[in-house]
């Protein structure tokens, strides 16, 4: 029988966390998943379509897997995740390779769908959900280090940010049942997981609706945080106009809530943001910035910016530019502006900023927050910091490396120490990307 599969992950952490159930769903169905691609019979590439250049990397992928699958004719590739859903049927009549396509919702139909695509046919199943959350299947962690993973907690998005193709990709915005998710951080501790990520698009609007009372976002980090004080508790990522001070106050109330945000900012202009309906101004913005710095004096703050989206101005650019000296982040995702079909941006504005200038601002931005990285980090230089240890560091096998309640990559000599225990490491040097130390116990 044909029913080795074969998982790719492109994306983001939400991507990470489908692949983990799409293996969950087929492993119980009889599949068997292997990590040695030349051994598949089936291919299944989890998508990304966030800009133009993540789909371009699935295209020629599907390429390169040509040769493959001249190699074993019988090879099925199919397409999942937020490219599936925005393309459809199309990508299967462009893609001739590609035998089946299947959206973020539909990943319960798979066993069936491989049954008929190893008879020959080609399908798509792209329909979302308001309800669907796997909340029932337990991931499995088949990619992992055995102390860190993911929990997704809810789906979708509404916020139609007028540059962003999720909420059409993911569907609406939906949460997880509370007891499904501590009952699986639980389960993970047990196995000796040291650290989860509580995942969504935007996770401060967690709700979940009970006759004994709401269940909002700060009220279930509360009760993970509960688990265990030696489980770690991250999320990702929040929305600037969600961020509660009620948040704030329970992160402060529980050591083991790491004191990390990510607060993607988009834009430092007043014009810009309003032009992207992030439903916030710079004002605000910097005010939960002065919130974050109140409850949480040692938090780290990450974030995500755009250069170059429709009608930015120099003006406009030196805004966000401003933004990044103000607030200092820790580390920064930054983007050049793509175009996305369907989206508001692509219906009602033009993509006017030509791509050498998109090119050199968002240069800008990068050398700025190189600056500012290394800043921050020789601020640590001879801090001591409890550092969960994750594995043997890449550069030197007598060096491990974990990260500090801050998510900072911290490297040092081994001694006896194992993976998945806490350590406290004293930081005696760094570069812009890691801490290096030595034990201080
Ligand atoms: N839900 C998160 C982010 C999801 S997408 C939030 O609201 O912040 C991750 C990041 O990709 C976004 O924060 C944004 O910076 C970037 N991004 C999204 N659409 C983009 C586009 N069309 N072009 C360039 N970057 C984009
Ligand atoms: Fe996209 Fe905005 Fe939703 Fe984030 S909040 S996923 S940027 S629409
Ligand atoms: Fe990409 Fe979809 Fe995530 S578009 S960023 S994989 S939600």
């Amino acid at each position: 029988m044909k029913n080795n599969i074969f998982i790719e992950t492109y994306g983001c952490q939400m991507n990470l966390a489908d692949s983990e159930i799409v293996g969950s769903i087929l492993t119980k169905a009889g599949y068997a998943l292997i990590r040695n691609i030349d051994e598949a019979d089936f291919i299944l590439i989890n998508t990304c379509a966030i800009r133009d250049n993540a789909e371009q990397r699935i295209r020629k992928r599907l390429r390169e897997l040509r040769a493959l699958q001249r190699q074993r004719t019988w090879v099925k590739i199919g397409i999942l995740g937020c490219m599936a859903e925005r393309l459809k049927t199309q990508l299967m009549e462009e893609e001739e390779n590609v035998s089946f396509i299947v959206g973020p919702d539909a990943y319960r139909q798979l066993p069936d769908m491989l049954h008929h695509v190893n008879d020959g046919e080609r399908m798509a199943e792209t329909l979302l959900s308001d309800t669907e959350t796997y909340a029932d299947i337990e991931p499995v962690r088949y990619d992992t280090n055995g102390i860190t993973a993911y929990i997704s907690i809810m789906r979708g998005c509404q916020n139609y940010c007028a540059y962003c193709v999720v909420p059409y990709t993911r569907g609406r915005e939906r949460s997880r049942n509370p007891e499904t998710i501590v009952n699986e951080a639980r389960s993970l501790f047990e196995k000796g997981f040291r650290e989860v990520t509580l995942l969504g698009q935007n996770v401060n609007s967690y709700r979940w609706h009970d006759p004994a009372g709401d269940i909002g976002f700060p009220q279930l980090m509360a009760m993970v945080a509960q688990v265990n004080p030696l489980l770690r508790v991250r999320f990702a990522t929040s929305h600037p106009k969600d961020l509660s001070d009620e948040l704030l106050q329970v992160m402060a109330d529980y050591d083991n809530i790491c004191k990390c945000i990510h607060l993607p900012v988009q834009s430092g202009s007043e014009r810009i943001l309003k032009l992207m309906n992030r439903r916030y101004t710079p004002e605000w913005y910097l005010d939960r910035i002065d919130a974050i710095r109140r409850y949480l004096p040692t938090c780290s703050i990450t974030t995500d910016v755009i250069a170059g989206f429709c009608t930015e101005t120099e003006e406009d650019h030196q805004a966000t530019l401003d933004m990044f000296r103000r607030v200092r982040y820790d580390y920064a995702y930054m983007f050049k502006f793509s175009m996305r079909p369907n989206t508001y941006a692509e219906k009602h504005l033009q993509d006017d900023i030509p791509d050498d200038v998109k090119t050199r601002r968002l240069e800008e931005i990068i050398a700025l927050q190189g600056e500012i990285a290394l800043e921050n980090n020789q601020k640590e230089v001879g801090k001591t910091f409890e550092v969960l240890v994750e594995g043997v560091s890449h550069r030197s096998d007598q060096q491990l490396f974990g990260r500090n309640s801050q998510n900072k990559v911290i490297v040092f000599d081994r001694g006896d120490i194992q993976p998945g225990q806490y350590v406290n490491v004293r930081v005696t040097r760094c570069t812009a990307a890691t801490l290096i130390g030595e034990l201080a116990n």
